[in-house]
């Protein structure tokens, strides 16, 4: 099976499982390309909501093509399920996202929720988080001195560009990303906490304080569920 393939399978498995919660409650909906299989899958029982939040602009906008109900995160006060992919994720369920650049929104909407559900195919799973870049996000002005920072704790920041246009990524709250390079992430919990410090980060893209309560993860094998206790 390829890796598309793998991710159909995933997003499936993700759509059974919240089509087990109860009609008419609100639902969390992730960014990239294993997300986009979930709403594409999930488009044809969008009534069995009351609406979704979504975790980027990109989401929202493919949502609303598939006639979902997109809510404003202000708007919710209950929500019972997030289902997002990850870049990796290690045993213990710690993450590393943000390859997309849609980590703020997607850490808010994941402190939100009761139980975040991850997606992903087998190549995410790693035993240690780091050899895919950190993603930060960070208020532009702040870049050379979290630069110096990130330098100092180990890694190599890079700033995130469009393809060879020589323009910074811009995410979709204004921020730049600085992609962190040459980390061996063996506690993830107190480097999201370290990094989080940093005057000038808006956000970092470890989920480790916040990790994933279940993990579906497609091999060829089919879809492994691991459930991970907060
Ligand atoms: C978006 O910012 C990310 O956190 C994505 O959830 C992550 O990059 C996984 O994306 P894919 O499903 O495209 O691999």
């Amino acid at each position: 099976m390829n890796s598309e393939a793998l991710k159909r399978l995933v997003a499936q498995a993700a759509c059974d499982e919240v089509l087990k919660q109860p009609a008419g409650q609100c639902l969390g909906i992730g960014t990239g390309s294993t997300a986009n299989w979930f709403i594409d899958l999930l488009a044809p029982h969008q009534s069995h909501f009351a609406g979704v939040v979504s975790s980027s602009v990109a989401s929202t906008q493919r949502l609303i093509q598939q006639g979902f109900y997109v809510l404003d995160t202000n708007q919710v006060t209950d929500l019972p399920v997030y289902v997002d992919g990850a870049d990796e994720i290690n045993p213990q369920g710690h993450m590393i996202k943000g390859g997309g650049g849609a980590l703020t929104r997607e850490k808010i909407i994941a402190a939100m929720a009761k139980r975040f559900i991850c997606i992903c195919d087998a190549s995410k799973q790693v035993a240690v988080l780091g050899h895919f870049p950190l993603p930060l996000e960070i208020i532009p002005l702040a870049e050379p001195c979290i630069m110096r920072t990130i330098t100092a704790l180990g890694g190599e920041g890079r700033l995130r560009m469009v393809g060879v246009t020589g323009q910074p990524f811009i995410t979709d709250n204004g921020g730049w990303i600085l992609d962190v390079h040459g980390l061996s992430i063996t506690q993830p919990v107190q480097l999201e906490a370290q990094i989080n410090q940093i005057p000038g980060v808006v956000t970092v893209g470890l989920f480790a304080q916040r990790k994933a309560d279940l993990l579906l993860v497609g091999g060829p094998t089919g879809v492994v569920a691991v459930a991970h206790s907060q």
